[in-house]
């Protein structure tokens, strides 16, 4: 069977719209009929994100699986785990995805925190997206500073990883002039067909 494309959803920064966009993602490829898998590995303070990608996958695994690693404090995994005492390393998660990501055609994982929020002791998502050959889609909040920011995080991006990444624009509720011109400013560092712009939802 072909491995699966693991699709992983960071950003650049926490509180951007990947939960919601990681969900959505995974309730149109199975709406589609694709055998799709949700994981949140990592969550901190709450387990909010794991239960949404839980659900927008039809339950298909566990709540156990779809997040092993949970920790008390709402700070930066990497804290929150010495907290508790406990250590977590690059090299377990990564075996983790990949037993998941068997059996599926597409597995979406979403990081915790920015691209370089420090998860474990010794990895950030970027270094889970390398040892998964995953494909990165980078969320952006669509305001003043985008293009930066987003400039940013492909510049972080191992090579081969920034030149297929996507890039997801999220609106602001209240459009300004920022958000109205940065899909074109983007364009001019971005291949445009690697640029979406996620609408923002009331509710
Ligand atoms: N497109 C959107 N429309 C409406 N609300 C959104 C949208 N994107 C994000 N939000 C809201 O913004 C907050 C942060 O989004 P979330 O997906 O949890 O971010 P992250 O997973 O990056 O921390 C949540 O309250 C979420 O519901
Ligand atoms: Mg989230």
């Amino acid at each position: 069977m072909k491995p699966a494309r693991i699709l992983f959803v960071t950003g650049t920064d926490t509180g951007v719209g990947k939960t919601v966009f990681a969900a959505l993602t995974t309730r149109s490829l199975l709406a589609h009929g694709f055998r799709v898998a949700a994981l949140k590995p990592v969550c901190s303070g709450g387990r909010d994100d794991a239960r949404q990608l839980h659900r927008a996958a039809g339950k298909v695994l566990p709540l156990a699986a779809v997040n092993p690693w949970h920790f008390r404090a709402a700070l930066s995994p990497l804290v929150a785990a010495r907290r508790e005492k406990r250590r977590l390393r690059l090299r377990i998660v990564v075996a983790h995805i990949r037993r998941m990501a068997r059996g599926f055609e597409v597995v979406v994982v979403e990081g915790a925190g920015g691209l370089l929020s420090p998860l474990g002791e010794d990895f950030d998502s970027r270094d889970l997206i390398r040892a998964l050959d995953a494909e990165a889609i980078v969320l952006c909040p669509n305001q003043l500073g985008a293009v930066n920011q987003v400039r940013l995080v492909l510049e972080a991006l191992p090579a081969a990883a920034a030149r297929q990444a996507r890039v997801v624009l999220v609106n602001p509720a209240q459009p300004d002039a920022a958000s109205r011109t940065n899909l074109g400013l983007l364009k001019d560092f971005v291949d445009p067909n690697r640029i979406l712009v996620l609408p923002w939802v009331e509710g």
